[in-house]
């Protein structure tokens, strides 16, 4: 290190010269007594101030844009008449290149007379053109996301990493009935009934841990919320974690779903209310027909026999010599005896009573027996021995469904074969019907005026059961039903 003071001067001088440099500052000197300014070459060069237009302010001013003029004047003017000893200004000036730039225009008193009025004024001009430009981005951005957040329709609310709300907008105002002002920085349990708040807190620290960005809110679940007025309503929810600056914000988006709910419930409802009418309206349709298949059976099935047995004795005490009696009395029989297999028919078409008497194995085997005689298949009958005696409506609705496909077998698939299988599996049971017929085509199953399948399908319905249809071009066709048990009755 030398001591000498003029070389130290100098480093010093160097060490500022380098310092304005770096920063790209332009610097200007001011004598305000006798008008003269110094402009650095940086300050020249960058802004339109070639030397040589006057050493007074008046370069400055002519680089300065018309609008900005008069805030350059009124700054300059305030500053050297002492009223201020710093001011800061931003405006436009005229660069090299001809264009407009921002610039900020620093001033500052550096010595005075003995009366106070500044002799010396240094001021610095930096080029805050593109720091401008991206605080004019950043601020069109943000006014861009706060009118699509505020437009949105549904709720959107972002919390901290201590669960205090930063952004509520108009929906979300609307939705809870809090204005924003009301809730920013508020916690967020604020919003939520209190007895999901502590689940709510665990889900989103659990949430902030998994580092996923957005996943729905416990997903399928109806998540309560809570309004101003302390009415709970259900919402649908999606929660996105991001950082900013640091900090850890989660944002949930969410919808009132009061209506959506209600309207579920409503149709759930209805669909309830209407699979009970459906089962009772057949439970009372199978009791009537069982009444009805009955008197046919005994009643009149006995009136018939007792006939039949009058008409054998007239036949035996017949006095002789007289045919056309004889004959008569032969043609009464068979008109008899077709009376009577129509009247068995029609009962049991009705309501076969041994489904009644015998269980529904025994119905399932004369069904089989029946049918396989009337359309030439073979039929093959499988029955779990647990479905023997299957409770009512289920009986019933079984036997429906076997009759329309073994039906269905005859009259449309040209079958050979017809399987018939039964069995309870857990909680269900396991029905299939499978021909080898021609195979019912997809368009079959929606067929106009044909209600066969859309029974068979219904009577699943009601039942809270599940069907499929399958045809197999060529191949046969198979029904295949699940229908829940009902659960044993619990002991009072
Ligand atoms: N097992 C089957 N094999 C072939 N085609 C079938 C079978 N079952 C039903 N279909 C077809 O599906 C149609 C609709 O059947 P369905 O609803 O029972 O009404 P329907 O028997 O009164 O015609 C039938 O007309 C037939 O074309
Ligand atoms: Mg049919």
């Amino acid at each position: 290190m030398s001591d000498d003071p003029s070389k130290t001067a100098n480093r010093l001088q160097d060490r500022w010269r380098e310092a304005i440099l770096t920063a790209r500052l332009g610097v200007f000197d001011w004598d305000p007594g006798s008008g003269s300014v110094d402009y650095s070459p940086e300050l020249e060069e960058a802004f339109d101030l070639p030397p040589g237009q006057g050493d007074g302010i008046e370069p400055l001013r002519r680089a300065t844009h018309p609008e900005d003029l008069g805030l350059l004047d009124t700054t300059l003017a305030d500053v050297s008449g002492g009223r201020r000893a710093h001011a800061l200004v931003d405006l436009r000036l005229r660069a090299a290149d001809g264009e407009w730039r921002w610039a900020r225009v620093r001033a500052r008193t550096c010595a005075r007379l003995d009366d106070g009025t500044p002799s010396r004024i240094v001021g610095t001009v930096a080029d805050v053109q593109e720091w401008r430009r991206g605080r004019l981005t950043a601020r069109e951005n943000q006014l861009r996301l706060h009118g699509i957040v505020n437009s949105a329709m549904d709720a959107i609310i972002s919390v901290n990493d201590h669960q205090r709300i930063t952004l509520f907008n108009r929906a979300a105002e609307r939705m809870f009935g809090y204005a924003a002002r009301e809730v920013l920085n508020q916690p967020l349990d604020l919003l939520i009934p209190a007895r999901f708040q502590a689940a709510h807190h665990g889900h989103i620290e659990a949430f902030g841990r998994t580092g996923v960005p957005s996943r729905p809110m416990m997903a399928q679940r109806i998540v309560s919320a809570l309004r101003k007025s302390g009415e709970e309503f259900p919402i649908d929810a999606s929660i996105s974690q991001s950082e900013v600056g640091g900090q850890r914000h989660f944002t949930v988006i969410l919808r009132d779903v009061t209506a959506r709910e209600r309207t579920r419930l409503e149709l759930e409802q209805a669909r309830e209310d209407l699979r009970e009418l459906a089962v009772a309206s057949r439970t009372a349709r199978e009791q009537e027909n069982s009444r009805i298949s009955r008197e046919l059976h005994d009643e009149l099935g006995q009136n018939l026999t007792s006939l039949k047995m009058d008409l054998a004795w007239l036949d035996a005490h017949c006095p002789p010599g007289h045919p056309r009696f004889v004959e008569t009395l032969g043609a009464m029989r068979s008109v008899l005896d077709s009376t009577v297999a129509a009247t068995r028919r029609i009962a049991a078409d009705l309501r076969p009573l041994v489904l009644d008497d015998l269980g529904l194995l025994a119905a399932l085997e004369w069904l089989a027996t029946e049918t396989s005689r009337r359309h030439g298949f073979k039929l093959h009958l499988s029955v779990d021995p647990q479905s023997e005696n299957l409770a009512e409506p289920l009986a019933s609705q079984v036997y429906r469904i076997v009759q329309e496909s073994l039906n269905n077998a005859g009259r449309h698939a040209a079958a050979s074969e017809v399987w018939v299988d039964l069995r309870i599996i857990g909680e269900e049971l396991h029905l299939g019907v499978q021909d080898d017929g021609r195979g019912l085509r997809p368009a079959d199953l929606s067929k106009k005026g044909s209600f066969g399948l859309v029974g068979i399908r219904e009577r699943v319905y009601t039942l809270a059961g599940s069907v499929e249809i399958l045809g197999d071009n060529g191949k046969g066709t198979a029904v295949r039903v699940r229908l829940p048990l009902p659960r044993p009755e619990a002991p009072a």
